[in-house]
């Protein structure tokens, strides 16, 4: 113990007292610089909804600067001019971010994405038009595979490294303004990480390689919860479905929720949701999720924007009462139940994607968190879903197959097996986006229904009506 007194063991106490102070600096600067969490709040709900943080900036964000500057660095991994708009990504006027991403600081600026990125729906009249945005609507133009394919390509080029993503022309020095700190904590720690882990998950999604592509306005939600999330050995399952609206939840109280209705609380989903988006068991903001379920119970559905002719209307309106009503009338008897595959005979691999083995993990994945899962579960079949705000809702079915309302109420072996999906501007008298034509093949998606997931059979409820009692029912079907 004699070292410690005497002179020597006061330089001892005096040396401990700096390194302490060093360290105690040190780990201050490296809360502030990589763990302060500062909160955003959007004062209005339909902000909130479009650019408030649910979370999800924890897992699947992206340093903010490289998200910003990577379309302009490596352009040749999208698929086309224009940077992330190629993505169908939009932004609104005068916005700093584009609908459906958020940027928080968590240390420093992260970028994370909301729900309004697959459920902002656009249209347009004509193509020199700028599109109308209408919240809580199917996106038919976001393209997450492309996005996602983007990330990863990039992650794998060489160029990926701290001198080309820093100090080229389009490099984050010449847009962020960065102090001489930063650009070290950027070229030592962020840049590398940020490598890392888009490697790793460039790997986690390797099996969507092997699947027929999504397209804009379509994705896997489930098979990305069950292998990244939930650890589930990869399967051969395919779920790629269409968006949905979220508007009008409140007069959907009680429906099953999701195609296949594996879900009857609209808080679970909307949870869901967020982890689905990159959100952890801690970062999911519950609290911000829930003023995002208030939101969408209260949005009006967006009415027809066109001429409707009232009184053919009226005639359509007694053929759905005969042929749909059962079914999709608010007070249907079955209006919102999952009705079994093999009645509705739509294409099954949605509903196969998504299996008891997951339901299991899920819960347990939940299980001791104030918002534990009790509701989700597996199905046989898809929800008979309400058809409000129809008319924005193409392309039709739970995998999007079918392109417009007049093609639907075709018998399947007349239904288009080609066409293509992605372009927004609106046509009227089919009653969907159009879908065929060089515009629509230039701005789209081929969609080929002899692929797996992609059948447009079955749903034929309508389609051996007379061409004149179509029109009508088409007519009404304008109204909801
Ligand atoms: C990456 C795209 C994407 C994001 C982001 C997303 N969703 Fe969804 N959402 C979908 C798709 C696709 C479906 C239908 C999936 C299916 O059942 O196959 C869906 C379904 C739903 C449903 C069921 C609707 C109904 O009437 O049955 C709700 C509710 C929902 N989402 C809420 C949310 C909320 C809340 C968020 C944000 C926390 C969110 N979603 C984020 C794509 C997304
Ligand atoms: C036995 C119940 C049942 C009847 C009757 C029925 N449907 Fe459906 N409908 C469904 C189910 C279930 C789905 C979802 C199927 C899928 O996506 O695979 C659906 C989907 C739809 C869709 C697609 C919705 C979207 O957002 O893509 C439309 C449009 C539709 N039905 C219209 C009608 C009309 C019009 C009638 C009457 C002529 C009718 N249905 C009769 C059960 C029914």
């Amino acid at each position: 113990m004699a070292i410690f007194s005497g002179k020597f063991g006061k330089n001892l106490t005096a040396i401990g007292l700096v390194v302490v102070l060093f360290l105690g600096t040190l780990v201050g600067v490296g809360w502030f610089k990589f763990l302060r969490e500062v909160p955003t709040f959007y004062a209005s709900p339909e902000q909130h909804f479009n650019y408030g943080s649910i979370g999800a900036e924890a897992r699947d964000g992206m340093p903010y600067w490289m998200w910003l500057v990577l379309p302009r660095l490596f352009p040749e991994y999208l698929p086309g001019p224009g940077g992330y708009a190629s993505l169908g990504i939009s932004w609104e006027p005068g916005e700093e971010l584009p609908i459906g991403f958020s940027k928080k600081v968590i240390g420093f600026p992260r970028q994370g994405i909301t729900c309004a990125v697959c459920h902002t729906a656009t249209y347009r009249n004509s193509p020199e038009e700028n599109p109308t945005f209408v919240y809580t609507g199917p996106s038919s133009r976001f393209n997450l595979q492309g996005y996602i394919n983007f990330l990863r390509s990039s992650a794998r080029d060489p160029r990926f490294n701290a001198d080309y993503i820093l100090n080229s022309s389009n490099g984050i020095s010449y847009v962020a303004g960065l102090s001489w700190l930063d650009k070290q904590l950027y070229r030592f720690l962020i840049i590398p990480i940020t490598k890392t882990i888009l490697l790793n998950f460039d790997e986690s999604f390797s099996w969507m390689d092997v699947r027929p592509d999504q397209g804009p306005g379509r994705i896997a939600p489930f098979n990305p919860v069950k292998f990244r999330i939930l650890g589930l050995p990869i399967d051969d399952t395919i779920g790629n479905s269409d968006m949905m609206p979220l508007w009008n939840e409140q007069q959907h109280e009680g429906f099953a929720l999701h195609w296949d209705g594996l879900e009857t609380s609209l808080t679970e989903t909307a949870l869901e949701g967020a982890l689905g988006d990159g959100a952890t068991q801690k970062s999911l903001d519950v609290e911000g999720i829930a003023r995002v379920e208030d939101y969408i119970r209260k949005v009006p559905p967006p009415a027809y924007p066109y001429a409707i002719d009232t009184q053919l209307a009226e005639t359509g309106s007694l053929i759905f009462e005969n042929s749909c009503a059962s079914c999709h009338a608010f007070g249907g008897e079955r209006t919102g139940t999952v009705i079994p595959v093999e009645e509705i005979g739509t294409d099954r691999h949605r509903l196969d994607m998504w299996t008891q083995e997951a339901v299991d993990a899920y819960k347990a994945y939940s299980e001791g968190y104030d918002w534990e899962f009790t509701e989700i579960r597996k199905t046989n079949g898809y929800v008979s879903v309400a058809l409000d705000g129809l008319w924005l809702r193409s392309p039709y079915l739970h995998n999007g197959s079918v392109p417009s309302l007049v093609d639907l109420f075709e018998s399947p072996e007349n239904r288009p097996t080609e066409f293509y999906r992605g372009y927004d501007v609106y046509d009227p008298v089919k009653m969907g986006f159009i879908s065929t034509g060089p515009e629509a093949e230039k701005a789209g998606f081929r969609y080929d229904t002899s692929l797996p997931a992609n059948s447009n059979q079955g749903h034929v409820y309508g389609t051996d009506l007379s061409t004149q009692d179509k029109t009508a029912l088409i007519e009404y079907l304008k109204m909801l």
